[in-house]
């Protein structure tokens, strides 16, 4: 063991929780930088040492990156120095930065990201924006988070629109096919997740956005579980807004997002809510006429006014964070704990339902199940007295489990899931 990692370790434990030193915490960082080198997502020693940067308690096991990714130390102290900075000098702004950084991220220009504060705002702003009405059909899934749905039925129930909803198939050909089925002549938009919340099958997501551009339908992504995930690049998918939050996969501050708009989609889709930042600087209350200005000729359009500097400075921490490892090291990992979950649950038998795809292209880090003859809330408190976090899906009526991991997580964690499991079959 390196003298670095014996005082990181001491001071971990010693601190319990919150506070490392700036140069425990450089070392520790330092220590699963890759430098862009490929990492074996088997490689339990490194991955170990990625787990001892995050004060994420390990009497439970956690297993629920899907509702909420807890943040590395990093991500933590650069959010406690960025506030404080604020506070003690009395420095304003500074957060258009970070749609600078999150634009590089997700493959995106910076004049197309707008600051949110979690993926709901970014569906709302996108689903009150674009033109559509009454009578004019938008198509989601049966497989909903409120967050995606319930804007969408506010608008059916106050403009007339139509919401229609498929359920994903088993394979990516399959869901393709049915959002293809559901289009009619007065379809106007896609509006489906990129990955549901309930059991984490990814979509054919850029073949998706290619139908709806092919057939002149706006694609408006709901990309909760996206960025941190998979790598991203939204020009590669092509969709016209993606909604987004920096709080789950990218294990950033929480009420952290973001929304992006394609450039030139920008004069389509309205903005409503506006104030500083989201004008060109021409308007003025005293001149006659009174000058009304203009939208900013960027996405800023989209949102305005004061912002937590603090939280998207912890925002550049995660992504910074992100690149140590690297984006692709994190999704293999991601994706071989994600498929030591399906596996397990596979192998106790036919008394699992497993819910998530296994076609590989569909798969990644979350797995949704039932246990036949087991109620899912009894089954999901169960977990809860055994020190296991998971989430129960009561939404659309599926009734079912849901496990999520990240790579803060080991096997022995997802073990004591599956004994727990076989213990009621
Ligand atoms: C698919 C999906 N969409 C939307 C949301 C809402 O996210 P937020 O709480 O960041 O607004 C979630 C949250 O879990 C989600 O899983």
């Amino acid at each position: 063991m390196t003298t670095n990692r014996r005082n990181f370790i001491k001071s971990a434990s010693a601190l319990a929780a919150l506070s490392l030193s700036e140069i425990d915490l450089m070392a520790a960082t330092q220590q699963i930088k890759t430098e862009g080198k490929g990492v074996s997502p088997e490689d339990e020693n490194y991955w170990n040492n990625v787990r001892q940067l995050f004060p994420l308690t390990k009497d439970w096991a956690y297993l629920n990156n899907g509702t909420m990714g807890p943040s590395p130390y990093p991500v933590i102290e650069a959010t406690k120095k960025w506030m404080l900075d604020g506070d003690q000098f009395g420095n304003y702004g500074g957060w258009e930065s970070t749609a600078t950084k999150l634009a590089a991220f997700v493959g995106a220009n910076e004049d197309e990201i707008a600051l949110t504060h979690n993926v709901t705002d970014g569906i709302n702003i996108a689903c009150w924006g674009i033109p559509i009405k009454k009578g004019e059909e938008v198509i989601l899934t049966t497989h909903e988070h409120v967050g995606n749905a319930f804007p969408w039925l506010c608008r059916e129930r106050l403009d007339g629109i139509v919401v229609r909803a498929y359920t994903p198939g088993n394979t990516a050909e399959e869901t393709l096919e049915r959002i293809k089925a559901l289009i009619t002549n007065k379809t106007r938009a896609i509006a489906t997740p990129h990955i549901p919340c309930t059991q984490g099958q990814i979509f054919p997501i850029k073949e998706i956005c290619t139908l709806a551009r092919e057939r002149e339908i706006f694609s408006i992504i709901d990309g909760a579980h996206g960025p941190g995930m998979l790598s991203i690049n939204l020009h590669d998918m092509g969709c016209d807004t993606y909604a987004s939050c920096c709080h789950k996969w990218m294990l950033g501050p929480k009420g952290t997002g973001f929304l992006y708009v394609r450039k030139d989609f920008q004069e389509t889709l309205q903005t409503y809510f506006v104030g500083g930042g989201s004008d060109n600087g021409k308007w003025n209350m005293a001149s006659v006429p009174i000058s009304t200005g203009d939208y900013a000729k960027s996405a800023h359009r989209y949102y305005g006014g004061t912002q937590a500097l603090g939280l998207y400075k912890g925002v550049d921490a995660a992504i910074d964070f992100i690149e140590t490892i690297g984006m692709t090291n994190i999704h293999n990992r991601i994706k071989h704990l994600g498929a030591y979950v399906q596996d397990g649950l596979l192998a106790i038998g036919d008394k699992i339902e497993l819910i998530t795809p296994t076609e590989d292209r569909s798969r990644c880090a979350v797995n949704g199940f039932r246990i036949k003859g087991v109620e899912y809330t009894k089954f999901y408190s169960l977990c809860a007295e055994n020190k296991i976090r998971i989430r129960s899906v009561a939404e659309n009526g599926l009734n079912s489990l849901r496990v999520s991991t990240h790579i803060y997580n080991n096997k022995a964690e997802i073990d004591k899931l599956l004994v727990l499991v076989k213990s009621v079959v």
